[in-house]
């Protein structure tokens, strides 16, 4: 069992969507029963609230399952439960960083660092271009995916 958290600052964009996204991969992969997979937020701002509309909006465009899902803060336990922790740009890396209890931090990585390229998953907060986050997911989840069976 992989035990895999996808983390942006809210919890209401990037991170809902990823972890819709590669559960649908996995389900699609027939992995479900190797797979525990979640989404959480380095900040407090949008706890308990669900995914910003844009998000839900391209998740049915694309025909990705959209999942009850509320805004969580990651915590100490996530953490130590995780296998990896999947941040989706520099500052997610560096709060995350910050926030690992001991022995955890290696855990953290930034989505695109499973292709060997130093880009990230843009914020769709401010310019609302949820397509953009969906092709850059679309990018690395697979390798995720494949990276996590090996
Ligand atoms: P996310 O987007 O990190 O992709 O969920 C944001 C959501 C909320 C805020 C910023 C980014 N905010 O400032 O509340």
């Amino acid at each position: 069992m992989k035990t895999v958290i996808f983390v942006c600052l809210g919890n209401i964009c990037r991170s809902p969507m990823a972890e819709m996204m590669f559960k649908d991969l996995v389900k699609q992969a027939n992995l479900e029963d190797q797979f525990e997979i979640s989404s959480m937020a380095t900040s407090t701002y949008e706890i308990g609230n669900p995914p910003h509309p844009g998000a839900i909006a391209e998740l049915n465009k694309r025909e990705v399952p959209v999942i009850e899902h509320f805004g969580a803060q990651i915590s100490d336990e996530d953490f130590k439960r995780a296998d990896v922790v999947i941040g989706m740009d520099e500052q997610n890396i560096i709060d995350l960083k910050n926030m690992a209890p001991a022995g955890c931090s290696d855990k953290v990585k930034m989505a695109y660092d499973v292709l060997g390229v130093h880009k990230v998953i843009q914020d769709p907060w401010y310019d609302h271009k949820f397509d953009r986050t969906y092709s850059e997911l679309a990018e690395v989840l697979p390798a995720w995916l494949k990276e996590l069976t090996k």
